[in-house]
């Protein structure tokens, strides 16, 4: 029996070497796997092996069939690695294009306005969005009844008369007096809110940056020249400006900037109104109430401020025209920055 299992294996040994091929294989498996195939037929001559023998013989038996078994699934997935179609790497093919994030056009800006501020020797400071009627108007030297105070222009919260919206971010100077002695350099961007309608050129909820200046002897040609110098690093050294006298409760005296139009280069367009000029800024000397308010001597102290809004500036910045479309998020608008 033991001479038979080895012989078998030999030729086993022999037929293995002839496989090519999965139809060879078949043939292989048809002739020693199967029930009738011609290892069974050597476990049905085990009963008639004596006794003694039995043990041995089984074993041998067993390991034949374990070699067969596993050149056969050996070969079997060799040939199914070999057959296997599915689709290789195809080198030819554009990449795929990574699509990455980016920063939003106004924050993008106030990057900008930071580091030329930061530049000139300015900190930045935050102030809160929901403010008092003390630091919103009072302290910023509003008479009791201004017409901003009204709720036609300010948003108050429910149920508490002394709760808004912050409607500029000049409370920010408050704060920041309070908690400050001169000298003082500081810009504070923020969003306000105001009671608007929403139109291409102004919206509700929205930001400014307001700047405060405040030291020994300070005029109003530092104000000039540190908006001036601001405006051309933004908007390059060909620009013109001018300075119109107008009015704030919390500066005296106070102006606005215009800076020449964008879009016609002030030959006088639709977005200028056909005037040629843009407003940029409102600005001022620090009203002495104001100081006095937030506990500064104004006999020894003044100084400047200056507020703008952000998103103009963005328009200005991006040549978008309508501020609406800063904040519909508009793939097709923000990839472009
Ligand atoms: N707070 C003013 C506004 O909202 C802007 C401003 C700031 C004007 C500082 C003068 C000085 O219109």
């Amino acid at each position: 029996m033991i001479e038979k299992i080895i012989s078998l294996k030999a030729i086993i040994t022999e037929d293995l070497k002839l496989i090519k091929d999965v139809k060879s294989l078949e043939d292989f498996r048809l002739k020693y796997l199967v029930k009738k195939g011609e290892l069974t037929a050597l476990f049905e001559n085990l009963k008639s092996v004596p006794n003694e023998q039995k043990k041995d013989v089984g074993r041998e038996l067993n390991l034949l069939k374990q070699f067969v078994e596993s050149e056969f699934k050996n070969l079997k997935e060799g040939f199914e690695l070999a057959e296997d179609t599915s689709p290789t790497i195809d080198l030819t093919l554009p990449g795929r294009n990574n699509f990455k994030g980016s920063k939003h056009p106004v924050e993008q800006v106030l990057d900008k306005i930071i580091e030329i501020f930061v530049n000139m020797g300015f900190d930045v400071a935050e102030g809160r969005e929901i403010e008092d009627n003390y630091h919103n108007f009072d302290a910023l030297n509003f008479a009791p009844n201004h017409p901003a105070r009204d709720m036609q222009d300010t948003f108050f919260i429910k149920g508490n008369d002394d709760l808004l919206f912050r409607t500029h971010t000049s409370p920010v100077q408050v704060r920041v007096m309070e908690n400050m002695q001169p000298p003082i350099r500081t810009i504070m961007p923020g969003r306000v809110y105001r009671n608007e309608s929403i139109s291409a050129r102004s919206l509700a909820e929205f930001h400014q940056v307001e700047g405060l200046y405040i030291d020994k002897n300070v005029t109003f040609a530092e104000l000039k020249g540190t908006m001036v110098t601001f405006a051309k690093k933004m908007y390059g050294d060909v620009l013109k400006y001018r300075f119109r006298a107008s009015y704030f409760p919390f500066t005296e005296p106070s102006a606005e900037m215009d800076i020449t139009c964008y879009l016609c280069k002030g030959q006088g367009c639709r977005v200028c109104k056909y005037s040629g000029w843009l407003e940029i800024a409102g600005c001022g000397m620090v009203h002495p109430n104001v100081l006095k308010m937030s506990n500064i001597d104004p006999d020894i102290y003044s100084g400047y401020a200056f507020g703008f809004g952000l998103e103009r500036t963005t328009l200005l910045n991006t040549g978008i025209n309508d501020i609406r479309a800063l904040y519909e998020n508009d793939v097709k608008v923000l990839k472009q920055f």
